[in-house]
């Protein structure tokens, strides 16, 4: 074979080669093996010395063709290939820069808190402070320094989550209303007083739409010399007017609670009919919404302040109930549901 022959052999089958080389690194072993140090075109080029000198030229020129060729040929098809796994990339990791940003989803607070933080903003601006009370409470505030004796039905196993003591130790319960607030007021503020106690409560009931085993209520007393009903109805109309953003009309029926006395139901003309009478007031025009009452002696003196000396005012207001008449939920279980439909409609 001569040399012509064996460079021409070689040309077409590295490029063969070339052409069944589909990786970067399958494409280097080609070049290794025609163009690197110990390849077939060097060994040709080690024939090179037994030619006559006139080939010599000829053939050495043919050679550097070769040789150029493949080199040209082996580097496009590695830019082709690098280029075709680029354009891959790009496609799987192509971003649309004028998407818009999914953004965060706003958030918004639970029905009753807003109700809750509207009336502490209200009542801090009436001079009364917001104070905290223990949900595992002392059965002794629960129930006995609220004039409520061993025997009264609110204490009955039935409405009262209780929790089991050791012998020796004081009895508690998950507080069954705000009111136990009322003494550790007392004690730590001391009168003249005025403050308000927002929190859960918890009652061992049958759940159904109205009832809930876990709700909230806020508790409101001022204590001072001469507290009488008009200050309570003052006060009551002043934040009622202010939860509904409108005057409301307020009447006070007799009602019993053993830590008041005299002891009222606050109801307030329907905002709905105006007074008319329609569904929502049951037809009689008002509709009723908050106990309260002038605090009785004995609380007074549980708390360590002298009844011949203080008198107040105190009310319990239903925090879930309000919510769900200002927002007409019909269902107290949505309230605790965790559901996002429900509570991301609320907006403050
Ligand atoms: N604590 C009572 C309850 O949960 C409500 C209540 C009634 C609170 C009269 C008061 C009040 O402060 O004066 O049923």
């Amino acid at each position: 074979m001569t040399v012509e022959e064996t460079l021409a052999g070689l040309h077409t089958s590295a490029l063969a080669q070339l052409e069944q080389a589909s990786t970067l690194d399958a494409i280097e072993a080609v070049r290794v093996e025609t163009l690197g140090r110990k390849g077939r075109i060097n060994d040709v080029s080690k024939e090179m010395g037994k030619l006559p000198p006139e080939e010599k030229a000829r053939i050495g020129k043919l050679l550097n063709e070769t040789k150029r060729d493949l080199e040209v040929r082996i580097d496009a098809r590695k830019n082709a290939l690098e280029l075709a796994a680029l354009e891959a990339r790009l496609n799987a990791e192509w971003i649309d820069l004028t998407e818009p940003a999914p953004g965060v989803r706003p958030g918004s607070l639970h029905p009753v808190t807003i109700i809750q933080k509207e009336l502490e903003q209200l009542f801090t601006s009436l001079g009364f402070a917001v104070l905290d009370g223990p949900e595992v409470e002392l059965e002794e505030y629960n129930f006995d320094k609220l004039n409520i004796p061993p025997h009264h039905p609110a204490r009955d196993m039935q409405d009262t989550f209780w929790l089991k003591a050791d012998p020796g130790e004081k009895s508690r319960v998950l507080r069954t209303h705000t009111s136990p607030v009322q003494l550790r007021g007392l004690e730590t503020l001391k009168p003249p007083l005025k403050m308000i106690a927002p929190g859960r409560v918890f009652r061992n009931e049958e759940v159904d739409a109205s009832h809930e085993h876990t709700f909230y209520q806020l508790e409101g007393m001022m204590v001072d010399r001469e507290v009488s009903v008009a200050h309570l109805i003052y006060f009551m109309k002043t934040f009622l007017s202010e939860v509904f953003h409108r005057d409301v009309t307020v009447r006070l029926r007799p009602g019993f609670f053993p830590f008041v006395e005299p002891g009222f139901e606050l109801d307030i003309r329907c905002l709905i009919c105006g007074g008319k009478g329609c569904a929502v007031c049951k037809r009689s025009g008002w509709v009723e919404l908050c106990p309260c009452g002038l605090v009785h002696p004995e609380v007074l003196r549980a708390g360590g302040a002298d009844p011949e000396i203080w008198n107040g005012f105190a009310f319990g207001l239903g925090l879930t109930r309000l919510a769900m008449m200002r927002y007409a939920v019909d269902d107290i279980r949505l309230f605790m549901s965790g559901d996002l439909r429900f509570l991301t409609q609320f907006r403050q």
